[in-house]
């Protein structure tokens, strides 16, 4: 046995030692170490495909690494099933959940562990103990409730009640905030805090780095599957950690822009749209060639506006394309008029998991779940967006579940983009992007809008639209509060009419 060098430094509660993992084409970890204390929130920084998921997988006992060493309070472990990293302590939250969506909540959060005695399953208990993990989490929702009637905030909100129900004392988070609003966010944050505070380690993952900055103790960034760099939150900041998950390559991410002079046609006008006590917005407008951005707060109704203007939800509306009133009452009316969606949930909407790169990249269209196959110009067409937003494959005709999760993201907005479309709608685009990836996004949003296109992007995240959008129209409790102009209005004003539904 060796004797420490610094005694007074406890053994770190989680140590993994040149930790490598390939898959054919592919070097996910070269060689990846990587430390985690007892009451810490560790965060995993890194680009689309750097090698956090991957990593977490192997922590998890879900892959098996081509080599290296785990060690839990300095005992060598050996993981060969995910069945193991549970009964070693550890619990993670997947990127993309995997949640039964058929099954209830109750069922989800206890599944292979439900309290029972002699294989019968104690179903009041179990909905009673259920009841008290969504509690920590600040879930409202019935243990009773089925998973696939849930919306997604609430889906995130079981799987990270789910991983308590196990006492893990490695509680890994990958992406939990992606899909949350800001209140859901806080909800998560409580919860975390209380975790560390109770003596467990959580490993976060997130590309929103002001929440690295509010929740992270420590930080280790991971580049192209090696070490990049490894310091305490305190006393670095973001431009630091964004130069250490890019390294060397350039950085165009403080482009700055100049007013663009709009004097296309007004391409769609919403006059009015309403759904009864959901949404009552009235006058707004984009013309050809301009971005406008939608902020609000989540529940402020930007996704229902979109999902109407589409034909993807039933509103009354009065709307004009191009000047003329137009009646559209469903997906395929708005896609004759050349419209086209990016919806929020589009992981399970927008994705054929199974296909190809170039295959999902191409699809024509989805109609009742089956696929028209990719029209060689279509090909032709995403090959180089796919190339544009640095889409991080093996190869074309790699799987689309096989890549990061943030490079699947990129292949579903490739697709949309791609399009002939006159009206894009972008919900949430850049969720689960890392900030080179949004910065690619948004120049082509930018070219395509060159082109002529008229586009909203509805977005959480209102220093990108500050950054992008010529024109910001506030919603608050699904109405229309004001009409913004972000090179002249403050971000902290803008940020005030959000949360106040006031435009003064
Ligand atoms: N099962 C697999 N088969 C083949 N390649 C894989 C597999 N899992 C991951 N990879 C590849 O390994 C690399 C690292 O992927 P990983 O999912 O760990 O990235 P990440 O850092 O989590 O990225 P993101 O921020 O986009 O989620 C990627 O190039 C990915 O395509
Ligand atoms: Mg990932």
């Amino acid at each position: 046995m060796t004797i420490p060098e610094t005694p007074a430094s406890p053994t770190p509660l989680l140590q993994m030692r040149k930790i490598r993992k390939t898959f054919p084409g592919t070097v996910a970890l070269a060689s990846v170490d990587l430390d985690v204390y007892a009451g810490e929130v560790h965060c995993l920084l890194g680009e689309n495909g750097a090698g956090k998921s991957t990593l977490m997988k192997i922590l998890a006992g879900s892959y098996i690494p081509d080599s290296g060493e785990i060690r839990i309070d300095g005992e060598p472990v050996q993981f060969a099933h995910p069945l193991d990293g549970i009964r070693a302590g550890i619990s993670v939250i997947y990127q993309e959940l995997d949640l039964f969506a058929d099954l209830t909540v109750a069922q989800n959060l206890f599944l292979g562990h439900s309290p029972s005695t002699g294989g019968i399953v104690h179903r009041r208990e179990r909905r009673q103990r259920a009841r008290e993990y969504l509690d920590r989490v600040g879930a409202t929702f019935s243990p009773d409730a089925r998973v696939a009637d849930l919306p997604i905030a609430d889906q995130q909100l079981t799987a990270i009640a789910r991983a308590l129900t196990t006492d893990a004392r490695i509680i890994v988070m990958d992406e939990p905030t992606a899909t949350l609003g800001e209140a859901d966010v806080e909800k998560v944050y409580d919860v975390i805090r209380r975790l560390v505070a109770d003596g467990r380690a959580v490993i976060y993952i997130s590309h929103r780095l002001d929440e690295i900055a509010t929740i992270g103790t420590r930080i280790t960034v991971l580049r192209d599957g090696v070490n990049a760099a490894k310091y305490p939150v305190a006393g670095t900041d973001a431009e630091r950690w964004i130069s250490d998950m890019i390294g060397d390559k350039k950085s165009e991410l403080t482009e700055h822009r100049s007013r663009r002079t709009l004097d296309g046609e007004l391409a769609l006008e919403i006059d009015r749209v309403t759904i009864p006590r959901v949404l009552d917005v009235r006058d707004v407008s984009v013309r050809a060639g301009e971005i406008l951005g939608l902020a609000g707060l989540g529940g402020a109704g930007r996704s229902t506006l979109l999902a109407s203007v589409f034909g993807a939800q039933k509103a009354q509306m009065r709307l004009r394309v191009f000047g003329r009133p137009v009646k559209i009452g469903s997906v395929r009316d708005a896609v004759r008029h050349r419209f086209g969606l990016v919806p929020e949930s589009r992981k399970t909407q927008g994705l054929l998991l199974g296909l190809s790169v170039a295959r999902n990249a191409g699809l024509a269209a989805l109609r009742g779940g089956s696929a028209l196959f990719p029209r060689e110009r279509e090909q032709r067409r995403t090959g180089p967006i796919l190339k544009q937003l640095s889409v991080k494959a093996a190869s074309p005709h790699q799987e689309i579940r096989l890549l990061s999760g943030g490079n699947q993201q990129k292949v579903v907005l490739a697709k949309w983009l791609a399009r002939d479309t006159r009206i894009l709608l972008l919900d949430e685009p850049t969720r689960g992007l890392d900030i080179g990836a949004k910065a690619d996004l948004y120049r082509q949003v930018r070219l395509l809008a060159e082109g002529g296109a008229a586009v909203v992007v509805a977005s959480s995240e209102l220093n990108e639209l500050m950054a992008n959008a010529d024109r910001i129209v506030v919603l608050h409790e699904g109405r229309k509060v004001g009409e913004f102009d972000p090179l002249t209005d403050s971000e902290q004003h803008i940020s005030h009419a959000i949360i106040s539904g006031r435009a003064s």
